[in-house]
């Protein structure tokens, strides 16, 4: 099996900052398009390479905190946010405790604080660094350009709605900055580009950073969390998924290198659900067919989204075939048994059993018999793998066991990171 442990951070970052973003056709985009406008401006500062770098992490993932795809749209596109300072403290929370993201968190935090004329350089006791200010405007400039108008038609406008609000919601260096680098055609028609990941690609000089097994799997986690509260239903679907597929595992022996890639798969596993619009995936009645299509595309884009960064193929394949069946009637790739490797299959396997074993709108949790019915019922039409299957069913208690621990212990840490700071929000009923 070959691995390839070299992941290069920032094309994570930029595909799951896409992800996060690719919920509806108007806010497509809006974080890796505010991370340029915050680069270009950082770059005419004479910002450091490092910071830079932390500048670019947080605009490119800075309404992590806005979850749910209602949420994201309202937000992005409409400004809509309620309490503005909600979504960022959430966006701080979520990132801060990995080590990569500590100092971008702190920029995230403020991404919404005016500068009042100096005032926005504290809040609530707290130093707010310069840096947030240039992330407030680059977010502002990029939610102002309407995507139905040509982007040269209207740059000039914005800019002047711009200098309206130097000093008052922008730090006036950093509107100083923007006016030097807004002249040219060619950072507006950057901005507006469809080729935005590549653009930034080629803007900015990416320091080798790498990423091992180990430190992939804390950002998975931190993934986990936004999936699972995108609808009421699977608040610990994830960490299930992740939970018991190391399990199966394990006991067919695989390495511990591989049990941790297997680990972050599951985590990662439905990560294309975040294009999936919410009220979809909370309804509680039967599909439409075209709300179903919807539905089954998540998988589609789970590879799309990890194949891109490059480097992952263990976790993309065995992410994103979750869905996929023996012989061959799965979706969205209709792969056959010769296709699917055993990592493929545990994973497969896992779904069903975090699945079958959460409450769901359609059913309660199942008993170990009616569970084990069900997934032996698949293996034997030949669309989950018998071998995994016997696996589970030889060891259940103890999977079950183990997967049930570890989702209370995720959803204590979900619990503390949103219940306070979402309290209205459905995927917080833990
Ligand atoms: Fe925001
Ligand atoms: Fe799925
Ligand atoms: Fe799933």
């Amino acid at each position: 099996m070959i691995i390839n442990e070299q992941v290069p951070l920032h094309r994570l970052i930029m595909s799951l900052s896409q992800a996060l973003d690719y919920v509806h056709p108007d806010v497509v985009d809006h974080q890796q398009r505010t991370a340029y406008i915050a680069a270009s401006i950082a770059r005419q500062l004479g910002i450091d390479k490092y910071e830079m770098l932390d500048l670019f992490f947080a605009a490119a993932l800075h309404d992590i905190g806005l979850i749910g795809s209602e949420n994201r749209i309202k937000g992005i596109r409409e400004g809509n946010f309620g309490d503005p300072m909600l979504h960022c403290e959430t966006g701080y929370r979520l990132l801060k405790d990995f080590f990569l993201f500590t100092r971008a968190s702190e920029f995230v935090r403020f991404h919404h604080l005016p500068w009042k004329n100096g005032k926005g350089a504290e809040c609530k006791g707290l130093d707010v660094p310069f840096i947030s200010h240039i992330l407030v405007l680059s977010d502002s400039i990029e939610r102002m350009i309407k995507r139905d108008i040509y982007i040269l038609d209207q740059s000039e406008s914005i800019v002047e709605q711009i200098d309206l609000l130097r000093g008052e919601k922008f730090h006036p260096d950093c509107v100083d900055a923007f006016h030097e680098i807004c002249e040219v055609e060619s950072f507006w028609l950057d901005c507006a580009s469809n080729r935005i990941y590549s653009v930034i690609l080629k803007q900015i000089d990416w320091p080798t950073l790498s990423l091992d097994e180990k430190s992939i799997e804390p950002i998975s986690r931190i993934f986990a969390n936004i999936i699972d509260t995108t609808s009421r239903w699977t608040a610990t679907h994830s960490a299930g998924v992740a939970s018991a597929a190391v399990e199966l595992a394990e006991r067919l022996h695989f390495s511990e290198r591989e049990k941790f890639l297997m680990r972050s798969a599951g985590y990662f596993h439905d990560i294309g659900k975040l294009t999936v619009p919410t009220y979809i995936l909370d309804k509680p009645d039967k599909l439409t067919e075209k709300e179903l299509h919807i539905l089954k595309s998540h998988t589609y884009y789970t590879f799309s989204f990890l194949d891109t960064i490059g480097g992952l193929p263990q976790i993309t394949e065995w992410a994103a075939f979750h869905h996929e069946r023996l012989d061959g009637n799965g979706y969205p790739f209709h792969h056959k048994a010769k296709d699917l490797t055993l990592g493929s299959r545990i994973m497969a396997v896992a779904d069903v059993f975090a699945a079958l074993t959460e409450d769901r709108p359609y059913h309660k949790e199942m008993n170990r018999e009616k569970t084990l019915e069900i997934i032996n019922k698949l293996a034997g039409s030949s669309g989950l793998d018998y071998d995994v299957v016997k696996v589970l069913e030889s060891d259940y208690n103890t999977i079950y066991d183990i997967v049930k621990q570890n989702r209370q212990e995720y959803s204590v840490r979900q619990e503390i990171l949103l219940k306070h700071l979402l309290p209205e929000h459905p995927g917080v009923n833990l």
